[in-house]
C-alpha cells in the first residue's frame, strides 16, 4: 500500500501520521497553481500494481481541494495503481445533504459521485455530517467517529455533562457520553434557511454547577456553539468546553466562542490549525488507519 499526501498542509500532516500508523510508504504529490488559477498535480514515480490511498482533506478553498483530489485519482491510476482510495478527513459540501428549498442541489451527492467518477473505489472520512449521505458514493464509504478516541487522548472522564447543541448532534453526544460514562442532553436549534440566523429554543438543562462538553461535527462561524454556551452559562454551568471533528472557524469564530465563555475547543486534525491556543488538536489518523488497514 502507498499513501499519497495531497498538497495542503493539513493533508500532508494527516498522510504522514496515517502512513506511520500503517507502516506504509509515503509519496508526496507535486503540485502547483497555473497563473490562471488552474490546479496541477504530479506523482513522480511508478505506482505499478499498488493499492494507493490518497489523503486529501477538502479544506477551504473547498473547490480547489476537490479538484486536486480528483486529479490525484487520475494521476495514480495513470501511474499504474491497481486501485485508488481516498481519505478525505473533512468532506466539504456535506451539510447540503437535501433540497431544503426548491431548486437547490443535493451537493454532497454531486461531490461523492464526482469523486467516484474520477476513479476512487473507496472513501474514508471523519464524522460526515449525516451518515446516510454516503449512500450516494457508488463504492464503499465509511465515516469514522473520532470522539471516543479524542476523549481517551485528552483524558476526558464521566463527571461532565455532554451536550448536543441540536438534535442532529444527539447521536454524537450519545456516543461520546457512552464512551466516558457521562450524562448527556440536547438543545433544539432552528436555522433560517435564507438568512442563516440561528434560534435555540429555551430548555432547562441540568447544568447547574457542572462542567459541560458541547459536542458537534463542525464549528463554522461558531454561532451554534456560542448560543448553546451562553444558554448553559446562564443556567449555572461551571465551565464549557467543546469537542468537534472539524474546526473550520470562519468569520471570527474563535473570538465569538471566547466571548460566549467557551474555555477550550478540542478539534480533530481534519483541517488546517487555526493557530489559537484555545483550540487544541488531536491527531485522529490512527482511527482512520484502523479502517484502512483492517
Ligand atoms: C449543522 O447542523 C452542523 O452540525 C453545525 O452545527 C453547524 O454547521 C455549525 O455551524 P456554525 O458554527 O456556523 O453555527
Amino acid at each position: 500500500m502507498i499513501i499519497v499526501a495531497g498538497p495542503s498542509r493539513a493533508s500532508r500532516g494527516f498522510a504522514e501520521s496515517l502512513a506511520g500508523s500503517l507502516g506504509a510508504r509515503l509519496v508526496e504529490a507535486q503540485h502547483k497553481v497555473f497563473p490562471d488559477g488552474e490546479r496541477y498535480v504530479r506523482l513522480d514515480e511508478s505506482l505499478e500494481g499498488e493499492r494507493v490511498v490518497v489523503v486529501q482533506t477538502l479544506s477551504p478553498p473547498q473547490d480547489s481541494s476537490l479538484v486536486e483530489a480528483m486529479l490525484l485519482a487520475d494521476a495514480a491510476l495513470g501511474a499504474g495503481a491497481s486501485s485508488v482510495e481516498l481519505v478525505a478527513p473533512y468532506l466539504a459540501y456535506a451539510r447540503q445533504d437535501r433540497r431544503f428549498l426548491p431548486g437547490e442541489p443535493v451537493s454532497v451527492s454531486v461531490v461523492l459521485k464526482a469523486l467516484a467518477a474520477a476513479g476512487y473505489s473507496r472513501l474514508y472520512t471523519v464524522e460526515v455530517h449525516k451518515q446516510e449521505s454516503l449512500r450516494a458514493f457508488p463504492g464503499e464509504a465509511a465515516s469514522l467517529s473520532p470522539y471516543e478516541y479524542m476523549a481517551s487522548k485528552i483524558g476526558l472522564s464521566g463527571d461532565v455533562l455532554v451536550l448536543a447543541p441540536d438534535i442532529g448532534a444527539l447521536d454524537r453526544a450519545r456516543r461520546l457520553a457512552g464512551a466516558i460514562g457521562a450524562d448527556y442532553d440536547y438543545l433544539v436549534k432552528r436555522r433560517d434557511r435564507v438568512t442563516g440566523e440561528i434560534v435555540v429554543e429555551p430548555k432547562e438543562i441540568p447544568a447547574k454547577g457542572r462542567d459541560v462538553v458541547i459536542v458537534d461535527d463542525i464549528i463554522s462561524t461558531g454561532g451554534t456553539v456560542a448560543k448553546a454556551a451562553s444558554m448553559l452559562l446562564e443556567q449555572g454551568a461551571r465551565s464549557i468546553r467543546v469537542m468537534v471533528a472539524h474546526a473550520l472557524m470562519v468569520g471570527g469564530a474563535v473570538e465569538k466562542l471566547r466571548k460566549a465563555g467557551v474555555e477550550r475547543v478540542y478539534a480533530a486534525n481534519t483541517l488546517p490549525p487555526v493557530g489559537d491556543p484555545m483550540v487544541e488538536y488531536v491527531d485522529v489518523a490512527p482511527v482512520v488507519a484502523e479502517a484502512v488497514g483492517g
